[in-house]
């Protein structure tokens, strides 16, 4: 395993990422160990040209064989507004999920058009902020949104660009929990049941929507191209089923995000230009006489690979015969993907190259319950109190899934860029935990 650091490094950490000659890790030019004595631990690490490279893996692909094309990163595996900053100078727009995702975008000078706001629940205040602010587009996830969003367009005497969001029936192999695809699920407009046609006819109907086109999101950490190209084949059959009945006019087309990551090095995803190649060859083999713009939304493949956890060791448990516990002093509350999807993690001692043989042992988190591990039955060098572990592929669904569970606070997040760090959100204070309390 430890004869594994250099596929680690080469593969699942952020690109520049090497040894100093005292053996700390280094992340594009910032040295772990001078970050943890500077901004503390626990801390997320964005290396800016990791996320630059990745924000390109996509654009220049779809420059290529799509111009017509906008990437937007789903908001919802991290925002900052540095790191929506450096999106948006990609080129990037953004899928917002929330009023408060919209007012990062609005914070980061992330033009506003474009921005998709998605929801399956979005709150009446939120479909109104959307519309006073003037994002681009809004997601119709349900029939009842369709009046809903109307009457709010009205009231502002605007016409509201709308996507209807088609549930295609498509299954990704991905874990269960993340998969919002098939037919039985909580998002969407369901094709057998009618209600995408019911949606179409109503919305077409509606004085105040101008409806723009369909989308479809399959599921998330998709290792396979193939339901890409059968969820654009399925949503193009029915916009073309849907043109004839009722006369819609397909401007937009998204197949939504999901294009899986390398966490460990048993992982073995697609290239961002494969998902992409598959998209836009299935678009093009249709030789549609108005192609319709493509709006592709990724989040995990653009942030995951960026990110790094940093942890320094704390208390460390043998039971004879039985394990090694080592605790670090962050675990669930900023990374519940172990505990939530029994996610797979590497990790490397990031302080130094370590001595001794190496052990195996199980990187348990700080927090009240005993499923609050890490990494279970990892092989690391022996470890002592003090020491930095990093834990790659960090950057999604990591900070933005994090809570403040046991009344701890959310660890503080840097972007390094040429040696340089800067604070990107700072570390959750007690007082700030206190602060809500009237
Ligand atoms: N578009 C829509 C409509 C989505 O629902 C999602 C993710 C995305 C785009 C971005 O998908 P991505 O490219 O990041 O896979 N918390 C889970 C992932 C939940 C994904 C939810 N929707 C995890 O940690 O694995």
């Amino acid at each position: 395993m430890i004869s594994s650091e250099h596929d680690l490094l080469d593969q699942v950490f952020p690109l520049d990422t090497t040894r100093d000659d005292a053996g700390a890790l280094v992340i594009g030019g910032a040295s772990c160990e001078e970050l943890a004595r500077e901004f503390g631990t626990p801390l997320y690490i964005y290396d800016e040209a990791t996320l630059r490279a990745a924000c390109r893996g996509y654009t220049r692909a779809l420059a290529d064989a799509y111009p017509n094309a906008l990437v937007l990163y789903a908001g919802k595996a991290y925002v900052d507004p540095t790191l929506l900053q450096v999106a948006a100078s990609e080129g990037l727009g953004m899928d917002a999920v929330s009023s408060g995702e919209v007012r990062v975008a609005q914070a980061a000078g992330l033009p506003l058009e474009r921005v998709v706001l998605h929801g399956n629940n979005k709150l009446p205040r939120e479909i109104d902020l959307a519309l006073e602010l003037g994002v681009g587009r809004i997601v119709v996830d349900a029939l009842e949104e369709i009046e809903i969003i109307d009457e709010l367009a009205r009231r502002r005497g605007q016409t509201a660009q709308v996507l209807l969001r088609l549930t295609p029936g498509v299954e990704a192999h991905t874990h269960d929990y993340i998969r919002t695809g098939a037919v039985d699920s909580k998002f969407g407009l369901g094709l057998d049941s009618g209600a995408a046609e019911e949606a179409v006819a109503r919305a077409m109907r509606a004085p105040n929507l101008d409806v723009m086109g369909l989308h479809a999101h399959i599921g998330s950490q998709i290792f396979d191209t193939e339901p890409y190209a059968d969820t654009v084949n399925i949503t193009l059959d029915f916009a073309e089923h849907m043109r004839a009945a009722h006369g819609l006019d397909l401007r937009d087309l998204s197949p939504g995000g999901g294009g899986g990551v390398r966490y460990t090095l048993d992982d073995d995803p697609p290239d961002p230009a494969d998902i992409v190649a598959a998209i836009t060859s299935t678009v093009l083999a249709r030789k549609l006489p108005h192609p319709p713009r493509l709006l592709i939304e990724p989040g995990r493949s653009i942030v995951a690979r960026a990110g790094v956890a940093l942890y320094a060791v704390g208390t460390v448990k043998h039971i004879p015969g039985v394990r090694t516990y080592v605790s670090v002093d962050g675990g669930m509350a900023d990374n519940p993907r172990p505990a939530l999807y029994q996610s797979k993690y590497a990790a490397l001692l990031a302080n130094r190259t370590g001595d001794g043989p190496p052990e195996t042992l199980t990187l348990a988190g700080r927090y009240c319950e005993s499923g609050d591990v890490l990494l279970r039955d990892t092989v690391l060098p022996p470890l002592r109190r003090g020491d930095l572990i990093a834990v790659p592929a960090a950057g999604a669904y990591h900070m933005s899934m994090a809570s403040t569970y046991n009344m701890v606070g959310r660890p503080a997040v840097v972007m390094v860029s040429d040696g340089q760090a800067r604070l990107t959100r700072r570390r959750e204070s007690d007082e700030d935990l206190l602060a809500v309390f009237p």
